[in-house]
């Protein structure tokens, strides 16, 4: 099995470069902050969790690298490349959660001698790591009962193993369906155009020897119609306190078209991807990327040369359309602004 990301015995960063999947397992080594953003903003290493921890671990590395007078001078060292890193992907909040989660570990550990304080950020990123992991088990376990025996279940982008720090959410659901027994298939839609689900949900389910059949994103309608398809399952980039969810560019289509069918759409989130800050959806902000993602393909373009193209990478889907929130806390239901409220006690709510 493979690690998404970790932190090395040598002080680096090593992670599993998902540009070059499913052709190549390649891993990359980052020795500095700016290396993890690089890693980050061109997708080496993606998916809302994957990127949390990974912006911990680029915190973490950081502090290594400071040499300041004074705690303050430190701290203030720390905010400027926490606040650099927060840029490089707007719309997963677990990125800033990740990041303010280190800052504040920093302040409250102000009184330590500075290697101690840099150890102990080290420890930080790592048991964010290892928490990810444990929350994604909890999530599958919850949300394995809600998989029927014989389902066909629809997922879409990458919210597995390669999008978390390992188990993955929406995947972490079908592993723990698939180890307890459940039969099931997943139709994976090839997401485009980063094409999340041709070449990372394929290839990580198939290295799981769950069946996936991988389809392109516009026969969703067509099998649904069919009854080829039981239930949808996606991860999340951002939880509004009322249940609307940012997640990959054509999740808001399929929910609509899964209820137009009468089908149950679940999101499978920790919830560190809440965002309390937030009561609806509308102001989660939408990355778009390089218009040439869409226009061209591993170099090869694919549109005349000079077409204009749009590239929002995610999309809003208003909580209406959503059947439950599986979380690391239980399953939700609407109405989901009561049932998120109180699942995050005050323990979780001085973390966020
Ligand atoms: O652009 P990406 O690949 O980072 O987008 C990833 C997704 O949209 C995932 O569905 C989401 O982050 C959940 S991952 C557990």
């Amino acid at each position: 099995m493979f690690e998404t990301i970790e932190w090395t015995a040598a002080g680096t960063v090593r992670l599993l470069d998902q540009t070059r999947l499913p052709a190549e397992e390649v891993y990359v080594e980052c020795r500095d902050i700016a290396a993890v953003a690089h890693a980050i903003r061109s997708m080496q290493i993606r998916g809302a969790p994957a990127i949390g921890v990974a912006g911990a671990m680029g915190v973490a590395l950081a502090a290594q690298s400071i040499r300041a007078a004074s705690f303050e001078e430190f701290y203030a060292e720390l905010s400027r490349h926490g606040e650099a890193l927060r840029r490089t992907r707007p719309t997963a909040v677990n990125l800033g959660w990740a990041i303010d989660r280190m800052q504040r570990y920093a302040e409250q550990h102000n009184a330590l001698p500075s290697h101690e304080l840099v150890d102990a950020l080290i420890q930080e990123a790592q048991r964010i790591r290892e928490e990810d992991i444990r929350d994604n088990r909890a999530i599958g376990a919850y949300g394995r009962e809600l998989i029927p025996d014989g389902a066909s279940v629809l997922t879409h982008c990458n919210a597995g193993a390669l999008a978390t720090a390992g188990y993955g959410t929406a995947l972490g659901v079908i592993r723990a369906a698939h180890a307890a027994g459940t039969r099931l298939s997943v139709l994976a839609g090839e997401t485009r155009p980063f094409l999340q689900g041709a070449r990372l949900t394929a290839w990580e389910l198939q290295q799981d020897n769950i069946p996936v059949t991988l389809i392109t994103d516009n026969m969703a309608g067509h099998l649904m119609q069919r009854g080829k398809i039981d239930l949808v399952i996606v991860g999340a980039d951002r939880i509004a306190r009322n249940g609307d969810v940012a997640n990959k560019i054509g999740t808001y289509t399929l929910a609509v078209l899964a209820q137009a069918h009468a089908l149950p759409f679940y999101v499978a989130a920790p919830l560190s991807t809440l965002d309390l800050s937030l009561h609806d959806g509308e102001a989660i902000p939408i990355e778009e990327r390089d218009p040439e993602e869409v226009t061209a393909w591993a170099g090869v373009r694919t549109a005349p040369v000079g077409v204009r193209a749009r590239n929002p990478v995610f999309d809003m889907t208003p909580h209406r359309y959503i059947t439950a929130l599986i979380t690391n806390r239980g399953v939700v239901r609407p109405p989901f602004d009561s049932g998120l409220t109180a699942l995050t006690d005050p323990d979780f709510l001085n973390k966020v």
